[in-house]
């Protein structure tokens, strides 16, 4: 019975090493489009074809990436562990690293959705076109959570925090709300640490910083909590 919990909390950072852009910082994806343009309700109603122009090309660089040792060593600590992991991301990496237990806080980019009704989920491995229709008739868009609306899982992300003994920060910036409070949840008594290369968002003290890149800090972390549990 594995009754120590592992509660996860990742970001662009991790996927990084797989070749994803993150978002902020230089060279991060927002430095070369604007958010309001490509990822609101607002840029949907003006110009659906840029919209989804630019999450197929983001499930495109997601397609060809490969999970990277990070994303493998979180998967072996289910071996000892239970593990939650609340991303951040709309890759699949975690899954395709063998995770079992992911929960998509920002949506997931292979799978499209009905713009009418947000209960018709669909997978999706290629392009979303204009035309491609629901059961109901009305246009698909990517199943991912844009600026302005609502975080459907914040509520299951929240009760996962709550339960953490060890909670893990890899790879973000913590810039945005509400997923950044998750740290928030998080009991006083457990085991927190914090995996970035340049780790400034936090400014919780309890954390163990690690200052590396996540294919090397996770797998460290993972080192140290495997051999608590020997
Ligand atoms: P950000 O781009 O804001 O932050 C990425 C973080 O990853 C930074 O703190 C980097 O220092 C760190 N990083 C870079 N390379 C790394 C590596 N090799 N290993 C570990 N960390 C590394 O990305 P997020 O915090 O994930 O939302 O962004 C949060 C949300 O903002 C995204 O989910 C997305 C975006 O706009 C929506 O689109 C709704």
């Amino acid at each position: 019975m594995k009754d120590r919990h592992v509660v996860v909390l990742s970001g662009a950072g991790i996927s990084a090493e797989s070749g994803l852009g993150t978002f902020r910082g230089g060279g991060g994806l927002w430095e070369g489009v604007s958010v309001k343009d490509v990822a609101t309700p607002e840029a949907w109603q003006r110009d659906r074809a840029r919209v989804l122009r630019f999450y197929n090309e983001r499930r495109r660089d997601i397609r060809r990436a490969e999970p990277n040792d990070a994303h493998r060593a979180l998967r072996e600590l289910e071996d000892v562990f239970k593990v939650t992991i609340i991303t951040q991301n709309i890759d699949d990496l975690h899954e395709r690293a063998g995770s079992s237990d992911v929960v998509h806080l920002h949506g997931e980019i292979m799978k499209a959705r009905s713009s009418l009704d947000e209960r018709l989920l669909y997978p999706c491995v290629g392009d979303i076109s204009i035309g491609d229709t629901c059961a109901k008739g009305s246009q698909l868009r990517p199943h991912v959570v844009w600026f302005g609306e609502p975080v459907p899982k914040m509520e299951e992300a929240i009760s996962v925090a709550k339960t953490a003994d060890f909670f893990i920060v890899v790879g973000t910036s913590l810039e945005v709300y509400p997923a950044a409070s998750l740290v928030d949840y998080v009991p006083y008594e457990s085991t927190k640490f914090f995996i970035d290369p340049s780790p400034s968002g936090l400014a919780d003290e309890s954390f163990h910083v690690i200052a590396s890149a996540a294919s090397e800090g996770v797998p460290r972390v993972v080192s140290q909590l495997r051999a608590l549990m020997a």
